[in-house]
C-alpha cells in the first residue's frame, strides 16, 4: 500500500531514524549567531530547526505536513521555534529574515518550473537585506544516477519507539522528465508491519537554478 511519506502519522516517525549524518544540517549549524533570524522552510520534523534555536538563533519553522510537525512540535526544544503550518510557495510571514534555509533537497520536492519560480518568490519575500538563502540540489548529471532504475537494499536501524527496523529504498530515474520517482519501505521487526511510501522529486540542471535564482532576483554567492 502506497503512503504518504511526510503527510502519515507512522511514516513520519521513520523520518529521523532514517535521515541521519547530515551535512547540509553541520553546515547550516555553523552559519547560526544568536540573535539571528531564521527562516526554516520544509522544516520537517524540526531536527535542524531547534538545532539552530538552541544556539541562539530566532527561528521560524514552516511545514505543510501536520504529522511532521507534531514531531517537531514535541522535540526537546520545540517550544523554542515558532512553528508555521503552511506551503513554502505562497507563505508570507510578512517580515524579513537573516538567513532562509532549505535543506534535505527540499527544493527538489517542487516538480515544475513554475514551483520552483513560486518558491523562490517567496524566498526572496523573506530574505532581508544581504540576507542568506542556503539550499541544496542533487547532481542530475550524477553518474550514478543514469540509468537507474531500481536501487533495492535492506539496512536496520534502531528506532526509539519501535525498536529495530528494517527500511529499503526503490527508484526509477526518468532522464527526459528527470523525475526520480521513488518509494522508502519501513518494516518494524518485531511485529512484521510493513510501510511504503511513495513521492517523486525533480533533478535540475545547475543552469536551470541559476537562471532561476537571477529571475527571482537572488545573486549566487556559492
Ligand atoms: C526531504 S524532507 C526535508 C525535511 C527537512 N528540511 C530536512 O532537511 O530533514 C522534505 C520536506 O518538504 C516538505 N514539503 C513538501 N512540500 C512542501 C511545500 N509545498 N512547502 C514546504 N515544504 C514542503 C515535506 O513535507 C517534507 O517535510
Amino acid at each position: 500500500m502506497e503512503e504518504d511519506l511526510y503527510t502519515d502519522p507512522l511514516l513520519a516517525q521513520f523520518y529521523d531514524s532514517a535521515s541521519q549524518n547530515r551535512v547540509d544540517f553541520e553546515y547550516c549549524l555553523g552559519m547560526a549567531m544568536p540573535g539571528m533570524s531564521i527562516l526554516d522552510l520544509g522544516c520537517g520534523t524540526g531536527e535542524l530547526a531547534v538545532g539552530l534555536a538552541k544556539l541562539g538563533a530566532e527561528v521560524t519553522g514552516v511545514e505543510p505536513a501536520e504529522a511532521m510537525l507534531d514531531i517537531a512540535r514535541g522535540r526537546d526544544g520545540g517550544g523554542l521555534v515558532t512553528w508555521v503550518q503552511g506551503d513554502a510557495r505562497n507563505v508570507r510571514l510578512e517580515r524579513k529574515f537573516d538567513l532562509v534555509i532549505l535543506t534535505g533537497h527540499s527544493f527538489q520536492v517542487f516538480l515544475t518550473a513554475a514551483d520552483q519560480l513560486k518558491l523562490l518568490a517567496s524566498i526572496a519575500a523573506h530574505l532581508a537585506l544581504n540576507g542568506r538563502f542556503i539550499f541544496d540540489s542533487r547532481n542530475p548529471d550524477f553518474e550514478a544516477l543514469k540509468g537507474r532504475k531500481v536501487d533495492d537494499n535492506i539496512r536496520s536501524l534502531e528506532h526509539e519507539l519501535h525498536g529495530q527496523i528494517e527500511m529499503w529504498n526503490r527508484s526509477d530515474y526518468d532522464e527526459d522528465s528527470r523525475i526520480l520517482t521513488y518509494e522508502n519501505g519501513f518494516r518494524i521487526v518485531a511485529t512484521g508491519e510493513e510501510h511504503v511510501a511513495g513521492a517523486e522529486i525533480l533533478y535540475t540542471k545547475q543552469r536551470d537554478i541559476a537562471d532561476m535564482l537571477a529571475a527571482s532576483g537572488l545573486c549566487a554567492d556559492e
